[in-house]
């Protein structure tokens, strides 16, 4: 049966344990921030919406907040690795404390280009804030600073993911069997 917009996602994380754990998260991010502020929030398009805006309300260090979109090329199902830059920042990062804000890492591709791409821009500091990673999918090492849960290798929504732009604003991450 086609999954359609009335589809039930079966609980994966719940609502509760994803606001603990981000809350947990602001913790530990506004700890290690005291004093090196204010913090530049740099969330990936569009997967991340949901929570950087939950992470950002929780921080109680200075902060600010943009976005960058990317886009990978897929060869059938598979990221083929190459990524390119949709939307840019709004303003320069050189010397800003940067901390990417990324919904899931699957393969490393985006968070590794990134990275590379955002170093170039001489920021004071590059960091990382990564909701779920599926560590069997990892093709290329990345560095996550910070890391909400990892899951198993199953296709999740909710909570800002998709499938096929459904389900982001489920409250909860669940998975579905496409
Ligand atoms: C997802 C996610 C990451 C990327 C991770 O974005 O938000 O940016 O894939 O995959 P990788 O580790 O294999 O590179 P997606 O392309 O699905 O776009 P979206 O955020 O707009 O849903």
């Amino acid at each position: 049966m086609p999954i359609n917009d009335f589809h039930q996602p079966e609980v994966l994380l719940s609502k509760e344990m994803i606001h603990d754990r981000v809350l947990e998260l602001a913790r530990q991010i506004s700890r290690a921030y005291d004093g090196v502020e204010p913090v530049y929030l740099l969330g990936v398009l569009r997967g991340s919406f949901i929570f950087i805006a939950d992470l950002a309300r929780e921080l109680t260090v200075p902060r600010s907040v943009d976005f960058i979109a990317l886009s990978s090329y897929e060869t059938g199902t598979t990221s083929s690795g190459a990524v390119r830059l949709m939307l840019d920042v709004r303003t320069p990062l050189r010397g800003k404390h940067v901390l990417i804000v990324e919904d899931i890492v699957d393969t490393g591709y985006t968070l590794d280009y990134l990275l590379k791409t955002l170093r170039a821009r001489e920021p004071a500091s590059i960091k990382t804030c990564v909701l779920l990673q599926k560590p069997d999918r990892l093709q290329v090492p990345t560095t996550i600073d910070y890391l909400g849960f990892t899951i198993p290798d199953k296709w999740v929504v909710g909570y800002g993911l998709d499938y096929e732009d459904k389900f982001r604003a489920l409250p909860y991450i669940g998975t579905v069997e496409p």
